[in-house]
């Protein structure tokens, strides 16, 4: 698990782009309309931009480039020019800190991601 920011660094509807220990891509983080916080590959599956410059809409992101949206819960795209998942990454917040834990290169997203583990 990577420590990669401040719960009270990062407002509901806010993204964050950040490395992430095993991860050869960059890793979005968001604060979700929901209170969640998701963690998902930040690459666009359609072409290279960056995930955590798009907007965020309850549990999903629309893509800044040609706006694609996908799911923060599955990685999944609901809607073209995308059609493959980003990945989707563990969250933990431990102690105020956001934590996320690298899925491995080559497994899709479409695992439905576990809300954030809260820590005392
Ligand atoms: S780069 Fe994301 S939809 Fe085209």
């Amino acid at each position: 698990m990577t420590p990669v920011c401040r719960i009270e660094d990062l407002p509901e509807g806010e993204a964050v782009r950040v490395e992430v220990e095993g991860s050869p891509e960059p890793i979005a983080v968001f604060h979700a309309d929901d209170g969640e916080f998701y963690a998902i590959d930040d690459t666009c599956t359609h072409q290279d931009a960056s995930l955590s410059e798009g907007w965020v809409e309850g549990c999903f992101v629309e893509c800044p480039l040609h706006t694609a949206l996908f799911d923060l819960r599955t990685g999944e795209p609901t809607c073209l020019p995308a059609r493959r998942p980003v990945r989707t990454h563990r969250v933990t917040v431990l102690d105020g800190m956001v934590h996320v834990e690298a899925r491995p290169v080559g497994e899709a997203g479409g695992v439905v991601a576990e809300p954030a583990e809260i820590v005392a």
